[in-house]
C-alpha cells in the first residue's frame, strides 16, 4: 500500500488524475472503476481538463461504477448515474454506452448485481478502481460488518452513512436518503489491478488510520486494501493526520512518484 500525503486536496487530486491520464494514454481501452461522493469531484475536473487540452481520449475506455441507491432512477438528481453524467461523463469524450452504473430500479436487484459482475468479467476486469472512503471506513457501500470477500449485492446503509450523505447531498434531509443500495463487493473491488483511494479532511482521519494502520478487519472494509498489491491512498494532511508513519509514507511515495 502506498500512501501519498499532499498539502492540499487540490494537489492530491491533480496527482491522482495524472496517474489515470497516463494509464489511459498507455492503454486507450482501459477499464475504469469509478466512485461518486464529494471526494473525487476535483480529480474528475482534472481528468476533464486533460481531455479538453487533447492530452488524452476516453473514446474507447469503459467504466463501471461502484454503487447506486435502491429506488432512485438514473434521472433522479441524487442518483449516482446522474452524478457521474454531470461530474465526469458529460465533460470527457467517453461513449455513454460504455459507462455502467447499477440500476437502482432493477426489478430483481440480486440479478442485476450478478449481471454486473459478469459484465466486468467479460470486459477483462477493472484496470484502475477509484475509491472514496466513508467516515466509518467503508469502500463503496460496504459498511462495517461486511465480509471482505463480498461480491456485488444489495447492502444496508449505517445511520452514520445516511447522516454523512444527507449532510453533503439530499439538502440535509436524512429521511430522503435511501436505506439500501446496490454495491460492488469488497472482493469485487480488490480484484481490480490497481486501486486509487482518495481521502480528504479531518473527518476521514480515523477511517484512513483504520485503512492503513489498523488490523485487516470487516469493521473497516477499506482495510482489505492492505492485501492488495497495487493500492494507492491519496490524502491531504488532515486525512493523514492520525497516521503514525505519515512522514515516512509521504517520503516513500513522493520518491516513487518523482514528485
Ligand atoms: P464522500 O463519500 O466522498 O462524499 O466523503 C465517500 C464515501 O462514502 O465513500
Amino acid at each position: 500500500m502506498e500512501v501519498v500525503v499532499c498539502k492540499t486536496k487540490e494537489e492530491a487530486s491533480a496527482i491522482a488524475a495524472a496517474m489515470i491520464t497516463a494509464a489511459v494514454k498507455k492503454n486507450p481501452k482501459l477499464v475504469l472503476g469509478l466512485a461518486t461522493g464529494s471526494t473525487p469531484v476535483l480529480m474528475y475536473a482534472e481528468m476533464a481538463k486533460a481531455v479538453k487540452a487533447k492530452k488524452v481520449s476516453y473514446k474507447h475506455v469503459k467504466s463501471w461504477n461502484l454503487d447506486e441507491y435502491v429506488g432512485l432512477a438514473g434521472t433522479h438528481d441524487q442518483s449516482y448515474r446522474y452524478f457521474m453524467n454531470k461530474n465526469l461523463f458529460e465533460k470527457i469524450d467517453i461513449q455513454i454506452k460504455n459507462t455502467h452504473v447499477l440500476n437502482g430500479l432493477a426489478k430483481d436487484p440480486e440479478k442485476e448485481c450478478a449481471a454486473y459482475e459478469t459484465q466486468i468479467r467479460r470486459a477483462g476486469g477493472i484496470d484502475i478502481q477509484v475509491l472514496g472512503i466513508g467516515s466509518d471506513g467503508h469502500i463503496a457501500f460496504n459498511e462495517p460488518g461486511t465480509s471482505l470477500n463480498s461480491r456485488t449485492s444489495v447492502v444496508y446503509l449505517t445511520p452514520s452513512t445516511i447522516k454523512d450523505n444527507a449532510r453533503l447531498f439530499f439538502k440535509g434531509k436524512e429521511d430522503e436518503v435511501p436505506t439500501r443500495a446496490l454495491s460492488m463487493g469488497v472482493g469485487t473491488i480488490c480484484e481490480a489491478r490497481k486501486c486509487i483511494l482518495l481521502a480528504f479532511g479531518k473527518g476521514k482521519a480515523e477511517a484512513v488510520k483504520g485503512c492503513v494502520e489498523g488490523p485487516v478487519s470487516q469493521f473497516c472494509t477499506a482495510s482489505a486494501l492492505q492485501m492488495h498489491n497495487d493500492a494507492w491512498i491519496f490524502c491531504d494532511e488532515a486525512a493523514a493526520s492520525k497516521l503514525k508513519l505519515r512522514k515516512y509514507y509521504a517520503w516513500r511515495s513522493a520518491t516513487k512518484l518523482g514528485i
